[in-house]
């Protein structure tokens, strides 16, 4: 329908967008200046406390300094009601008493023509219905029953039964005084291939009318209920009324239920709708038999900020997830996201809450991961990170997709995340003697996104490894590092990549070493904030506190520029040629498992005595070299930090 020229602006004069808007908010009595026209309010469209939400009344526009926002009394009506734009003017143009205009004759026709075929298609949902109760729907009634859906629920979703005949439905809607043209138009009927008697489109299925957000009945679903049935389900053929792509399952009920406060879910199914709904997620919408398309998320979005994806736990519904990631990258804006709910392996939502009930739908969905996860697990998954030319193509990859995302604040978001990504599983996954990244493998565990577990180098060499016990020590070394470095933050950007190849041996550890990193060039007071506020309160003291690391001088007298160079460089060091040894032993001793004689013993011991050996080689060698090119002198006991800690706790246990 066209408006004539100036109706629109006609009605934005005359509708008072504060009193649009008013009904929807709490002014800010104190921030506003009514006389004016200049009013503030806690925005309607993203979640806070204070007044970002301003209106202009006499320009008739409003602006969200927090989330941006911004549009007229229509936008504004499009938004809050979640209606279309004619349906937006029509309620506004009601409100101010504006006539709406006459509409042109041909549109009226085609207004009317659907209005009747939308007739015909409730008469249907009767027809459909009546059947189920009635001695043809005998075996579909045991069907749904054997599936767990009650009668009440049966009622509660429209279903019904298309009996298994060719002219069930037509010959009762002619019978009905319907035109043919308009069951035929309805998607209901099927002209005869030989000149006969039109053919009912449903023959023998469990029936699920399909509404439109208005609720008119647009198109059916239809289930066989014969397993073996080449065509599990059969929808409705796209008519002047269904346009598939543009419909979701349940859209109506699963809008208000959001509108209460309810998560938007989206799942593959009907039934999975329907278990859902029964389960109390009225929130819940699905695509109709093909992939979520672009109008489909816009109607989503339109629903909900951020949907929760729930797709089955299948190959097919995870290939569905990364396609739906590529589809809505471009589309991604403020108050525009996604989350995704794997399910289990294997499951849909409606097995999902057969087995565990609403409790563990509820777990899962709590679970859910942001779409940036999903599309790193994609980009990572199964691959190796051995080279820099393969590091170097996951950089690539990543960085392209993310200059898909239009909106520059978003853009910036996940860059950050993915960076994160990136950075724990460059530094931490660390594994075996060929020095190689093996992709990151989280997994979903009960709808919980589980990151990688840490593989350290030396796992392998577990025997030797205790022999040595290079754990503790190792531990400590990491220790004097971060803490050198928290408490003299200026040198950190020295030692970023040996800082990011460090092996940590605990997690505190990595995490603190993360804050580090993310914090170059930050002074001392706020990398402590930070790690603080990240790690909370006893991040630091745990760190401090270990082995009586405090005590070791640089990190006592923080500022010392060059003593914390020097302490790191050769802590470093140490770390660097113990782990390099101990990659090579596990190497043997992988080699040799199995092949438990003297010989291999002799071996191993061998190997460890290497490590021993070189570990004090590279602190006499290496390090003097260091000190040297820092040009400092210093005595044995004072160069290492480390060995001057040893000292002190010997000494102190030596004092008891
Ligand atoms: P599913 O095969 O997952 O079905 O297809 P379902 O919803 O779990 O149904 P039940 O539990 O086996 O009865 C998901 C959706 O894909 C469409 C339907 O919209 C279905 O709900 N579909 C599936 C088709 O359109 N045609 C088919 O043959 C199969
Ligand atoms: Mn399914």
């Amino acid at each position: 329908m066209s408006l004539p020229p100036g109706f629109l602006d006609d009605l934005r004069t005359r509708a008072s967008l504060s009193q649009v808007v008013g009904r929807k908010v709490m002014w800010d009595t104190r921030k506003s200046n009514q006389g004016k026209g200049d009013m503030w309010a806690p925005c309607p469209f993203h979640q806070e406390k204070s007044a970002s939400f301003h209106v202009d009344d006499q320009k008739g526009f409003y602006y969200c300094f927090g989330c941006q926002a911004k549009g007229d009394a229509i936008s504004f009506v499009r938004e809050t009601e979640n209606v279309g734009f004619m349906e937006a003017v029509r309620i506004l143009a009601d409100e101010v008493g504006m006539p709406m205009p006459a509409q042109d004759p041909k549109a009226q026709e085609k207004s009317d023509h659907r209005t009747q075929l939308a007739d015909v298609m409730e008469q249907a949902v009767k027809f459909f219905r009546l059947q189920l109760q009635a001695g043809a729907g005998a075996d579909a009634r045991s069907y749904l029953d054997k599936r767990g859906l009650k009668p009440e629920a049966q009622g509660r979703w429209e279903i019904g039964f298309a009996p298994d005949t060719w002219q069930g439905l037509w010959d009762h809607l002619i019978a009905k005084n319907i035109e043919p043209d308009l069951i035929l138009g309805a998607g209901l009927g099927k002209p005869s291939q030989k000149g006969g008697k039109p053919y009912d489109t449903f023959r023998g299925r469990i029936m699920f009318p399909i509404r439109d957000a208005r609720g008119r009945c647009t198109a059916f679903g239809g289930r066989a209920m014969d397993p073996n049935d080449n065509a599990k389900y059969l929808n409705s053929p796209e008519t002047e009324l269904f346009d598939k792509g543009r419909s979701l399952y349940n859209h109506g009920p699963a809008r208000t239920a959001v509108g209460k406060g309810q998560p938007l879910i989206v799942s593959e199914g009907y039934m999975d709708v329907i278990a859902l709904g029964e389960h109390g997620f009225g929130g819940a919408v699905a695509p109709l038999g093909t992939a979520i398309t672009e109008s489909q998320l816009q109607m989503m979005w339109r629903v909900s900020s951020e949907p929760i994806i729930a797709l089955d736990g299948d190959t097919a519904g995870l290939r569905a997830a990364m396609r739906l990631i590529d589809l809505s990258l471009p589309l991604l804006e403020a108050g525009q996201s996604l989350r995704f709910a794997l399910m289990p392996e294997g499951l849909d939502p409606d097995d999902l809450l057969k087995a565990q009930g609403a409790p563990g739908f509820q777990k899962l969905i709590d679970g859910a991961v942001p779409m940036v996860q999903l599309l790193w697990q994609r980009e990572t998954a199964g691959q190796v990170y051995d080279s820099p030319e393969r590091k170097a193509a996951l950089d690539k990859t990543l960085r392209e997709k993310i200059k898909l995302i239009k909106d520059p604040s978003i853009r910036g978001h996940y860059g950050q995340a993915i960076k994160d990504l990136r950075w724990q599983l460059f530094t931490t996954k660390r594994v075996g003697p060929a020095r190689q990244y093996v992709g990151s493998r989280g997994k979903f565990k009960g709808g919980k996104w589980q990151p990688p577990q840490n593989a350290m180098a030396a796992t392998k060499s577990s025997v030797l490894a205790s022999a040595l016990n290079p754990e503790i020590t190792e531990h400590l070394r990491e220790a004097i590092i971060l803490a050198a470095l928290i408490g003299t933050p200026e040198v950190t950007e020295e030692f970023e990549r040996g800082l990011e190849s460090m092996t940590c041996r605990s997690t505190d550890h990595a995490d603190i070493r993360r804050l580090i990193l993310r914090n170059i060039g930050a002074d001392a007071g706020l990398l402590r904030e930070n790690i603080f506020e990240a790690l909370g309160p006893f991040a630091l003291e745990n760190l401090l506190n270990a082995g009586h690391v405090a005590i070791v001088p640089c990190i006592r007298t923080p500022g010392d520029v060059e003593m914390v160079r020097m302490t790191v460089t050769e802590e470093l060091a140490k770390l660097d040629a113990v782990r390099g040894l101990n990659a090579e032993i596990a190497d043997a001793a992988e080699d040799l498992t199995g092949v438990a004689d003297e010989d291999v013993t002799y071996r191993l011991l061998q190997a460890a005595k290497a490590v021993q050996e070189s570990v004090r080689s590279t602190e006499e060698t290496k390090v003097e070299f260091d000190l040297g090119a820092n040009g400092a002198k210093m005595d044995k006991g004072e160069r290492s930090a480390f060995d001057a800690l040893m000292e002190t706790i010997r000494f102190s246990k030596g004092g008891t």
